[in-house]
């Protein structure tokens, strides 16, 4: 491509070095949008007769025809997706071919096609997410009433349902959502025309290309346009978060299959056996996906450090910058199905989970709420309810059955109605709080939102 400069051929070496192809190949369905795109621009301003247009599009279609069907051989010398279609092209329609590149660069067209590529890829995302936020709904509406402890530091804290806890999940996901539909609004602005990095002293119509490639404008200086990778940081950084509450949530079904626990049965087709051990049940898809957000994490920090020390605008550094997005991409996409497929099927343990929340321990933060709801300030009713909570740990007498007004007159008979955990849960109505009712609703919402 750029023999008129050069005495000698590329080193066989810095050919293998320097090729992209082996991986953005991937780009090219949005390579040749872009070009279809600005060849038409081409053809309005002048540069190209219909006749031309024609045969540049209707090339560039086979092209992208025959790569889907795998018959496109691709080469190592021609570097990029780019340069393997285009010389492909002026193969098949000869020399018009070269007029494509008029008024364009690979700068402006890798970032084009990487900004199409993840627009693409944010809505499947969110598709998947959608998806498992809809499994996740499904069981927590099985699971409404299904009382079981809430925990703080691994400790069992105070009861709440398995539905609360599979929809706090949701809300997660809804937050990763939300950040990428936000990327996807900045992303989706088009930098072709920006050239190598100065536009061109040949004027395209830019609206009219940013139009036909879906975009909602166009960028507003060109060096920006070339050196920006902030899209793909972001978008790396929403999938790495996303998976950060992945490993979360598998981390909470890990210590539920496990036997200490055993608030959750995962089917035979999410887990897998050990080749020494006949008993064992294991939850690899759940260790899988909590191994693979350190990748992801990975992922982000190879793009971020690639181009802290970049000078604006393009450096071939920035080539690195497709292996970790399209690996996080990947990932995150096989995560969601696989996690979706896996939560649909489990089943939980209602009996084991009530069995837990069971112990009166749990309620102890109630009874010190009835103790102020008798007037007692909640400091002293923090204090007479330890000393109670001590004493039963002591004594080894279960607190609901303590003879609390031999510890504090402030006790009254009463207090003890606290000690039913439908009564617990009854009571917890505020907006965000686990009561069945409140899940049923938050259920219906989710539906009504998903
Ligand atoms: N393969 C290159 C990349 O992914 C395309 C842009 C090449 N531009 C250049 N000036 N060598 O970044």
């Amino acid at each position: 491509m750029w023999k008129g400069r050069f005495a000698q051929d590329t080193s066989s070496l810095v050919e293998q070095f320097g090729e992209s192809i082996s991986y953005d190949w991937r780009l090219f369905p949005h390579d040749v949008a872009g070009s279809i795109a600005h060849a038409r621009a081409q053809k309005n301003a002048g540069l190209l007769t219909e006749e031309e247009f024609s045969q540049i599009e209707k090339g560039l279609k086979e092209i992208e025809a025959d790569i889907k069907e795998g018959k496109f051989e691709f080469r190592t010398s021609l570097e990029d997706i780019h340069m393997n279609i285009e010389a492909e092209l002026t193969k098949r329609i000869g020399a018009v071919g070269g007029k494509l590149h008029t008024a364009r660069s690979r700068n402006d067209q890798v970032a084009t096609d990487t900004r199409l590529y993840c627009r693409t890829q944010i809505d499947n995302i969110n598709a998947g997410i959608s998806s498992l936020q809809k499994t996740l709904v499904e069981q927590a509406s099985k699971y409404a009433g299904a009382v079981m402890p809430g925990y703080t530091h691994l400790q069992r804290g105070q009861p709440v349902t398995v539905g609360h806890h599979l929809l706090a999940y949701v809300e997660m996901l809804q937050r990763d959502r939300g950040r990428l539909n936000d990327c996807r609004r900045r992303l989706n602005i088009s930098p072709l025309g920006s050239g190598a990095l100065a536009g061109s002293t040949i004027n395209l119509d830019r609206e009219a290309i940013a139009d036909e490639l879906g975009f909602d404008g166009v960028t507003r200086n060109s060096m920006d346009a070339i050196a920006d990778r902030d899209y793909i940081a972001e978008l790396l950084f929403i999938i790495s978060l996303c998976g950060v509450h992945l490993s979360r949530l598998s981390e909470d079904l890990i210590l539920w299959c496990s036997s200490e626990f055993g608030f959750v049965t995962l089917s035979d087709a999410h887990t897998t056996g050990s080749s020494l051990m006949p008993q064992k049940k294991n939850p690899d898809v759940c260790e899988i996906t909590r191994g693979k957000t350190g990748r992801l994490v990975g992922n982000l920090m190879n793009l971020l450090v690639a181009v802290k020390g970049l000078p604006i605008t393009y450096n071939r550094d920035l080539q690195e910058d497709k292996p970790p997005l399209f690996d996080s991409v990947d990932t995150i996409l096989m995560v969601l199905a696989v996690n979706s497929e896996m939560i649909a099927a489990m089943e939980m343990r209602e009996d084991k989970c009530l069995a837990a929340a069971s112990d009166p321990m749990l309620l102890a933060t109630d009874l010190a709420d009835a103790l102020v709801k008798s007037g007692v300030p909640f400091r002293s009713a923090h204090e007479l309810v330890g000393k109670a909570v001590g004493e039963s740990v002591k004594t080894g007498v279960p607190l609901d059955e303590m003879d609390l007004a031999a510890i504090d007159p402030a006790y009254t008979e009463e207090m003890k109605s606290v000690f039913s955990l439908s009564t617990a849960l009854a009571a917890r109505t505020n907006p965000g709080a686990p009561s069945v009712e409140n899940v049923k609703r938050e259920v219906e919402r989710w539906r009504a939102c998903l």
